[in-house]
C-alpha cells in the first residue's frame, strides 16, 4: 500500500487526478469506479482541466459510481439546488465537462422501481465491463466506503442500505443544508456497491482530507480489519492500493 501525504486538499486532488489520468492514458478503454462527496471535487476539477488543456481522452472510458440515494435521481425539472442526487453531482462536477459517452456512464438509479433486481443488474454490468480497473474512494466519518455503514458485511454486494444518523448528519451539513432542504426531506436509504464488490476492483485509490477524519484514517489503515469500519477492508485488497491524504487527515498515523 502506498500512502502519499500532500500538503493540502488541492494538492491531494491533483495527485489523485494524475493517477487516474495515468490509467486512462495507458488503457484508453479502462473502467473507472467513481465516488461522490466533497472529497473528490478537487480531483474532478483537475481531471476536467487535464481534458481541456491536455486533451485527456475519456471517449472510451466506462465509469461506475459507488452509490446513490434511493428515491431521487436526476430530475431536470427541478432547480439544481433542490436535486441532491449523486447523478446530478457527477454530471455537474465531472461528466458534463469531459468527452465521455453517455452510454458508458453507470450511476445507480435512485428512482428504480425494483431496487433488488436493479442491484443485481448493476453487479452484472460491472462484470460484463470486465470489472473495475481503478476504484476511486472517499472515506465517511464513520469509516464507510460508499454507503457501507458500520456493521455491513465485508463480503457485501450492491444492495439497499439504511443510512445511519451520522451519515445523514454529515451529508446534511455538507450538501442539503446549503441547498435549504429540510433535514426531514433527506432520503434515508441508498443503493451502494458492497464492500465485496469494491474489493473486486483491480486497483484502489482512496483520498481523504481534513482533520476531522484523522482518527478514522488511522483506524482504517492501522487498526484491525472490522465491519465497524468498513473501509478497513482496504487492508485485504491484493491489487495496487494508493491512499492520498492531506496533512491534516494523516496527522494521527
Ligand atoms: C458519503 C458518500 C461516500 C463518501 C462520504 C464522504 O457518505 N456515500 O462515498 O466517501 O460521504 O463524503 P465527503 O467526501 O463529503 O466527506
Amino acid at each position: 500500500m502506498d500512502i502519499i501525504i500532500k500538503e493540502n486538499y488541492e494538492q491531494m486532488g491533483k495527485y489523485a487526478a494524475k493517477i487516474i489520468a495515468s490509467y486512462v492514458k495507458s488503457k484508453p478503454n479502462c473502467v473507472l469506479g467513481l465516488a461522490t462527496g466533497g472529497t473528490p471535487i478537487s480531483t474532478y476539477r483537475e481531471l476536467v482541466r487535464m481534458h481541456r488543456e491536455e486533451g485527456l481522452d475519456f471517449s472510451q472510458v466506462k465509469t461506475f459510481n459507488l452509490d446513490e440515494y434511493l428515491g431521487i435521481g436526476i430530475d431536470l425539472n427541478k432547480p439544481y439546488d433542490m436535486d441532491q442526487s449523486y447523478a446530478r453531482f457527477m454530471h455537474e462536477e465531472l461528466l458534463n465537462h469531459i468527452n465521455i459517452k453517455k452510454e458508458n456512464v453507470y450511476i445507480p438509479d435512485g428512482l428504480t422501481k425494483d431496487p433488488e433486481k436493479y442491484c443485481q443488474w448493476y453487479e452484472e454490468e460491472i462484470k460484463k465491463a470486465g470489472g473495475i480497473d481503478l476504484q476511486l474512494l472517499g472515506l465517511g466519518c464513520d469509516g464507510h466506503w460508499g454507503f457501507n455503514e458500520p456493521g455491513s458485511s465485508l463480503a457485501s454486494r450492491t444492495r439497499v442500505q439504511v443510512l445511519t444518523k451520522q451519515t445523514l448528519d454529515d451529508n446534511y451539513e455538507a450538501f442539503y443544508k446549503k441547498a435549504n432542504i429540510e433535514r426531514s426531506q433527506m432520503p434515508h436509504f441508498a443503493i451502494t456497491m458492497g464492500i465485496g464488490t469494491i474489493l473486486e476492483a483491480k486497483n484502489i485509490l482512496m483520498i481523504v482530507n481534513g482533520a476531522k477524519k484523522a482518527d478514522v484514517v488511522a483506524k482504517c489503515l492501522e487498526g484491525p480489519v472490522t465491519s465497524q469500519i468498513t473501509a478497513s477492508a482496504i487492508q485485504l485488497h491484493s491489487g495496487n492500493i494508493t491512499v492520498v491524504l492531506d496533512e491534516e487527515a494523516a496527522s494521527k498515523l
